[in-house]
């Protein structure tokens, strides 16, 4: 199969491919990437030179280009993780959410239903969020018939996403499938999310900033365990539908502080409490979400899913990672991964 993995160089998108390429050499794995801050090349090394791995740089909100690009490749399927992901940037700045999560979804389904004039062996498989659901109170978790009551202009565009790609399934027949997963964290994500952020503040003796009271809660899984159940629902999941994907890892954002100051202590050597004691709280994020919660026992029940990673031992793997990859989080920290793309990418001819 042609696939197309749109965002394959943002965090998910990047440990997608790295699980998926070399796994299944007898398919061609496309990324489709626009290469924005969040984007890390460096991430894809090791796959870079698979001979069924191929990068190209488009802008999603850029129809043209997406059109021609995606009848050139004349894909069977489309995984759809590109977006703009990050709430608090959205709150300063929702034009960058709206392009790429909305029109960039728009024009991806449009250029989906121009080639796909058979829908046999197609599928547009589209990532979303838990967070479409809004808030939980104390109590229950979202369901896949969840109402949809997204809180800030992040989760607005991903549920603006969400109802096209379903119009299209429903209107068109389009063959899609959708996945809504909870909080992800490991290996490669950019340090502007909670949990690598506070994992490179704590090793480098920096203020761990905690929004509000600290007790919102976010229900955490490990990126692979995300990335297996995608490909599971791509292989096995029934057409229109919707899964939710979620491993039952609740914290409170104070616990998982105190868990990452924990186990930076411990794979360091240094005194727990004293990483515990740079915990600063900061102003609350605006129309922060109290709770979030994820069942997704549809996916278990109905696909066998499990996830391998308690949210202890994906923790242990994290740190691990983040000490042990000091090249990617000093380009990262220094911005210097930015000049690194335009070094050995720009500069290639023809782009690619
Ligand atoms: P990320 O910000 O790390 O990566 C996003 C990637 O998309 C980047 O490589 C970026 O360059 C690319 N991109 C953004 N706009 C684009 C555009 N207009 N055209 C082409 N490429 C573009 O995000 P992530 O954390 O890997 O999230 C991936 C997907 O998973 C998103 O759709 C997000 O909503 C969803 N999701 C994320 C989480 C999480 O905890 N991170 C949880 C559930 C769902
Ligand atoms: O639930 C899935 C979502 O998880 C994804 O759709 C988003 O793309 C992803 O960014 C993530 O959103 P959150 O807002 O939950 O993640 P973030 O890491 O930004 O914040 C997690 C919690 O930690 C949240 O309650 C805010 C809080 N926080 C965050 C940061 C960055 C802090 O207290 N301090 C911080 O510095």
């Amino acid at each position: 199969m042609r696939i197309i993995v749109t965002g394959g160089a943002g965090f998910i998108g990047a440990n997608f491919l790295r699980l998926m390429v070399p796994r299944y050499p007898q398919h061609h794995f496309y990324n489709l990437d626009k290469l924005t801050y969040a984007a890390n090349l460096l991430s894809l090394q090791d796959i870079e030179s698979c001979p069924n791995y191929s990068f190209h740089r488009v802008d999603l909100a850029e129809s043209d280009a997406v059109t021609a690009l995606l009848q050139q490749i004349n894909p069977d399927q489309v995984v759809h993780f590109a977006a703009e992901s990050h709430v608090d940037r959205s709150i300063l700045g929702p034009a960058d959410f709206i392009q790429s999560n909305v029109v960039g979804t728009f024009n991806l389904l449009e250029a989906c239903r121009a080639i796909w004039t058979v829908s046999t062996g197609k599928l547009f498989h589209h990532i979303s969020t838990d967070e479409v659901f809004g808030s939980l109170g104390p109590a229950g978790y979202f369901i896949e018939t969840s109402r949809y009551a997204p809180s800030s202009p992040y989760s607005a565009s991903k549920a603006a996403s969400d109802h096209l790609v379903n119009a299209y399934g429903k209107t068109y027949g389009l063959p899609i499938k959708i996945s809504n997963c909870s909080n992800n964290f490991g290996p490669y994500q950019f340090p502007e999310k909670l949990i690598p952020l506070m994992i490179l503040n704590a090793l480098e003796g920096k203020p761990l900033p905690v929004y509000g009271d600290g007790r919102n809660v976010r229900d955490w899984l490990y990126v692979t365990d995300h990335c297996e159940a995608v490909w599971l629902i791509m292989e096995r999941g029934r057409l229109g539908e919707t899964y939710n994907i979620g491993g039952f890892g609740e914290r409170e954002n104070n616990e998982v502080v105190r868990l990452i100051c924990r186990e930076v202590a411990a794979q360091t050597g240094r005194a727990a409490g004293e990483l515990e004691a740079l915990v600063t709280y900061v102003t609350d994020r605006p129309g922060h979400d109290r709770r979030y919660a994820i069942d997704s026992r549809k996916l278990q029940t109905e696909l066998g899913w499990r996830p391998r990673e308690s949210f202890e031992s994906g923790l242990r793997r994290t740190v691990r990672w983040y000490m042990g990859n000091r090249t990617w989080v000093d380009m990262v920290r220094s911005g210097e991964y930015r000049q690194w793309i335009t070094r050995n990418y720009d500069q290639r001819p023809g782009g690619h």
